[in-house]
């Protein structure tokens, strides 16, 4: 067992972190405020390598494991989670499920695009009545012999209105129930196709989340991925993946309440001494340390088992349970430790509390991943 991470690991860590000061601070607060989508910030993500950060580099991608991907992850949601959740659909969910499962036709015309920051991907499983149940698709892809004829709704997508390719899940043949979905490459501009209004959110309110509307959108068959009646393991796959995403954006959201809470408690006074010295004090930051380290282990063992081509979707699972429940916890005690500075914007742990709520929510809430860790305990 080995905890030392590489000198490149290293690297892409500094290089995050870096970035995630110098470029996402400044504006984060104008940004959740507005809901304004960090169209700048995702370009130069786009430019130093996080928006394709495990694509090979034959098709433009960083060719990293992983682990990097974890740990650049945890740095940028430390600062931005909207952009976090930008990048992490982009990468482990749209380029990995293209590089995975394409042709080679679909990889060479979406992947250097995609991995450059140039176009944004989003993926589109739920629905207005298929969230965690989501075997219960309502969208239609009729097969009409060189094409399909696409109908429906998708709601809550990430990236809806900004994307400019969309992995769209949908039922060919209901009576084959799971194993009749297909997923298939959406084209922003496709006739027939068109995006709700923006949602106003709670959290990540930088990142764009709206439903997608299908009316007969005829979709070439090359724009399949995979074999007929693969788009719900497709996404499951892709899922399993994702969710080690997530769980790293949890993480970061955690300890980014948390450096700011350690720093506050050392410069806050109260009764003549900085509240640092108070044990109610020293205990909350305590618990945080020990939790997030917990977090980060559980991260960085789904990465390594990802990386080590080991089944990954229980890690993967209790990391993401974990992490998101680390987030909230660790975010209302940040409000705590700062106390009425806390419930204010400048001091960003109220941001990171509304942040972490939905990394419990979505890539399936914590209630699926506990069915999904006990499936894998019990089979
Ligand atoms: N890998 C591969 N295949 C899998 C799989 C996995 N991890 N999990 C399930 N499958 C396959 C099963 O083998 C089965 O296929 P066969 O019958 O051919 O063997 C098929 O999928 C159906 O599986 P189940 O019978 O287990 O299906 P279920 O109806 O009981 O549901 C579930 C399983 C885990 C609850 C699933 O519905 C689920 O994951 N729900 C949550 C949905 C979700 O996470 N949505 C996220 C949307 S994207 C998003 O949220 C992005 C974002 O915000 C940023
Ligand atoms: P429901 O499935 O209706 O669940 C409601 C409650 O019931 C939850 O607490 C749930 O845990 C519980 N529950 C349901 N079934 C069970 C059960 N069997 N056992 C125990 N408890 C259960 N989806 C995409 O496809 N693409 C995206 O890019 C995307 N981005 C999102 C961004 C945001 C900001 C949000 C809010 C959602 C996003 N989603 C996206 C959707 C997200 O994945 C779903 O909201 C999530 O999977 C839950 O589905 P639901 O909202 O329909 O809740």
């Amino acid at each position: 067992m080995d905890f030392q991470l590489t000198e490149e690991q290293l690297a892409v860590q500094a290089a995050a972190r870096e970035f995630a000061q110098n470029e996402l601070w400044a504006g984060v607060i104008e940004r959740d405020e507005h809901q304004k989508f960090p169209a700048e910030q995702i370009k130069k993500m786009g430019e130093l390598g996080f928006m394709g950060m495990m694509v090979s580099p034959e098709y433009g991608g960083g060719g990293m494991d992983t682990v990097s991907y974890v740990l650049a992850m945890e740095e940028i949601s430390k600062v931005d989670a909207s952009c976090s959740v930008i990048m992490s659909v982009n990468n482990s969910l749209v380029c990995w499920g293209l590089e995975k499962y394409g042709t080679e036709a679909q990889k060479q015309k979406y992947l250097p695009g995609l991995t450059s920051g140039e176009i944004i991907g989003a993926f589109a499983l739920s629905e207005p009545e298929a969230g965690s149940d989501a075997t219960m698709q309502r969208t239609t892809a009729e097969d009409k012999g060189d094409h399909y004829l696409l109908n429906g709704t998708k709601n809550w997508i990430t990236n809806g209105t900004t994307a400019s390719v969309y992995l769209v899940i949908a039922q060919t043949n209901a009576e084959a129930k799971h194993r009749g979905i297909n997923v298939l490459i959406v084209d922003k501009g496709m006739e027939g196709f068109v995006t709700g209004p923006k949602e106003n959110k709670l959290g990540i309110r930088g990142s764009d989340t709206c439903s997608l509307m299908f009316t007969d959108v005829k979709v070439p068959k090359e724009n399949r991925i995979g074999d007929d009646g693969f788009g719900f393991k497709f996404a499951m796959k892709v899922l399993s993946g994702g969710r080690i995403g997530i769980a790293a954006q949890a993480l970061g959201i955690a300890s980014g309440a948390y450096e700011l809470s350690l720093k506050y408690a050392q410069e806050r006074q109260a009764f003549g001494v900085p509240i640092s010295q108070h044990q109610a004090i020293q205990f909350k930051l305590a618990d945080m340390a020990t939790n997030i380290d917990a977090a980060r282990l559980l991260c960085l063992q789904a990465a390594h088992d990802k990386d080590a081509h080991q089944d990954y979707t229980k890690s993967g699972a209790m990391a993401k349970l974990f992490a998101s429940k680390v987030a909230m916890d660790t975010a209302v005690e940040a409000v705590q430790v700062h106390g009425g500075y806390g419930f204010v914007k400048e001091y960003h742990v109220e941001r990171l509390m509304r942040d972490a709520k939905i990394t419990q929510i979505y890539e399936g809430t914590s209630e699926i991943q506990k069915i999904v860790i006990s499936r894998e305990i019990l089979k």
